[in-house]
């Protein structure tokens, strides 16, 4: 089935006795036995598992598509889990341009002794310097297009090299920016998928949420899934209806949004004030090829650089009256944020950089927004 009919149904499938045609919420935290003290239902409290949850995760599965899938309470809990799934001092690749948060995790774990961090340029392939820790890692993670800068990684490429050097090496692809509509990161050969549902696949900026996927049910699932029972960051019914609703107008969604990105970055390409793009859909981006290759269009995220001091490229992004100044992504309405400021003092991002997250509005509205504010 394509991937738009499996999002329109996205949390359809008949419940055992009812005939909802759209999903119920399970609100129960815990399920009952029967006199033998087994639990008919295959679950027994809502740490471990939940209906709601699991119909999400299997849509999930469905979707990217994995063998298993795991929702989180976030993003970033997702993230932590898998990291503290990790036995200590575990190698740890992280490419240099990630999600700031995902950066901040994985340098306060190697500041405490829990993981053996090496950070990389992903998008230009493995060098000689990165190899010792390629033979040494337990996880290789990355984001493509990578956030804030747009910088594509081939992932076929990565995962067979990952694994030619390391069998044991997990090649983990941050797929926020993308979801399963636009790039399947695990037939590319990657191993586990890490999502923040907060963005594109709830979509309407009124969820936190994360997930997993792995391509194996190996040890790795094992342990994580273990992580999050125990530690109990887990999605809660709501946010799981919430999300199924969002997912079955992903593909009208993104459509609308990578049109407009493409649109917004040839605009700010060809505007005198405008120092660098970043979008994958131009064709003078480095990575637009592997990007055409791997990618089913180009996102609907872009940033671009003023060439201005970092308080005139705030002011500028005050500006705003069609774009919303706020972090994140992913939602209807389009987002504008000077990420420098936002990530503060830790921060690695261009103080001249400027992150769009395009939303549903008409291309003209954006592209005069965004003329008046560098115009001015
Ligand atoms: C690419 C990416 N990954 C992960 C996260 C973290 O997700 P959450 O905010 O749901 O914890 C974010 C949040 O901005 C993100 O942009």
């Amino acid at each position: 089935m394509h991937i738009e009919s499996i999002l329109a149904h996205a949390g359809c499938d008949p419940d055992q006795d009812q005939d909802d045609a759209t999903p119920p919420i399970h609100l129960t935290t815990t399920f009952r036995r029967d006199s033998q003290g087994n639990w008919p239902s295959g679950h027994k409290y809502a740490r471990i598992s939940n209906p709601t949850r699991a119909r999400l995760e299997r849509v999930l599965t469905d979707l990217e598509p994995a063998s298993q899938a795991l929702a989180f309470s976030s993003g970033m809990a997702a993230a932590a889990a898998l990291l503290q799934s990790l036995d200590a001092g575990a190698t740890v690749m992280l490419a240099r341009d990630v999600y700031f948060g995902v950066r901040v995790l994985a340098s306060d774990m190697a500041e405490r002794g829990h993981i053996q961090l090496h950070t990389f340029d992903a998008h230009l392939g493995l060098q000689s310097g990165d190899m010792a820790a390629l033979a040494a890692a337990h996880l290789v993670w990355i984001e493509t297009p990578s956030n804030p800068l747009l910088q594509i990684t081939d992932i076929e490429g990565l995962a067979n090299a990952c694994h030619t050097h390391n069998p044991d090496a997990r090649l983990v692809v941050d797929g926020t920016w993308t979801t399963p509509f636009i790039q399947q990161p695990l037939s590319l050969g990657a191993d586990v998928v890490f999502h923040s549902l907060t963005k594109y696949m709830a979509g309407h900026s009124d969820v936190l949420g994360g997930a997993l996927l792995f391509r194996r049910e190996d040890d790795l699932y094992a342990r994580v899934r273990r992580t999050q029972e125990t530690g109990g960051a887990v999605l809660d019914p709501f946010s799981c209806w919430l999300t199924l609703r969002g997912l079955r107008t992903l593909a009208v969604r993104l459509r609308v949004q990578q049109e407009s990105a493409l649109a917004v970055a040839r605009f700010l390409e060809g505007h005198a004030r405008v120092v660098r793009v970043h979008y994958p859909g131009l064709t003078s981006h480095p990575g637009h090829e592997v990007a055409a290759h791997q990618m089913r269009g180009y996102g609907a995220m872009c940033s671009f650089q003023t060439g201005r001091s970092g308080a005139e490229t705030l002011a500028l992004v005050g500006r705003a009256q069609v774009f919303i100044q706020a972090t994140s992504l992913g939602g209807t309405e389009s987002l504008i944020e000077h990420r420098r400021s936002a990530e503060g003092e830790a921060s690695h991002t261009p103080e001249d950089l400027v992150r769009l997250s395009m939303g549903l509005e008409h291309i003209d509205d954006l592209v005069r927004d965004l003329a008046r504010m560098l115009n001015y």
